[in-house]
């Protein structure tokens, strides 16, 4: 099982799922079936590490992730099962590059059970709330987590 989580410049937002939902498949142990990756719909960071504050705060939690940033690209498609889009705009991106194809997008803030649909992560880029979206965004992958054991996982 692969997950892919995409924002727009690779260095805030996506980079910290993909270091979150490895730690928490980490702790379920479960790296061995499920892979994690993250990539931007833009060229501005290409090959930059994550933003000093999104390795502070995973740091903060006990969490290391090593990242390259990259560009999403239309063959990404073939390598995940899970596309996980952060807000409508990279969602729209997301689905431009794919025109054409069957592949489903997702919103992460989706899988928060019981909470509201179509939900954006503010980009902390532009709002300096990093501790928040990390709030925000362990909530919403525990709850991927439990959907992809649940739903996707070939039972044991
Ligand atoms: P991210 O945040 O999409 O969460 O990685 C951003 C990082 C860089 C820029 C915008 C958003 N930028 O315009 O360079």
């Amino acid at each position: 099982m692969r997950i892919l989580f995409v924002c727009l410049g690779n260095i805030c937002r996506s980079p910290m799922a993909e270091g979150i939902m490895r730690h928490l498949v980490a702790k379920r142990g479960l790296s061995d079936r499920i892979a994690v990756d993250s990539a931007g719909t833009s060229r501005y960071h290409l090959g930059e590490q994550p933003h000093p504050k999104t390795l502070h705060v995973l740091r903060e939690h006990g969490i290391a992730l090593q990242h390259a940033a990259r560009q999403f690209i239309r063959a990404d498609a073939q390598q995940f099962d899970l596309l996980v889009a952060m807000d409508v705009d990279n969602l729209s991106e997301m689905q431009a590059v794919l025109r054409g194809s069957e592949y489903k997008t997702h919103f992460l803030l989706d899988f928060i059970p019981d909470g509201p649909r179509g939900r954006s992560v503010p980009d902390p880029w532009y709002t300096g709330d990093y501790a928040g979206v990390y709030v925000m965004l362990d909530q919403a992958c525990r709850g991927l987590l439990d959907h992809v054991v649940a739903e996707h996982l070939p039972k044991m």
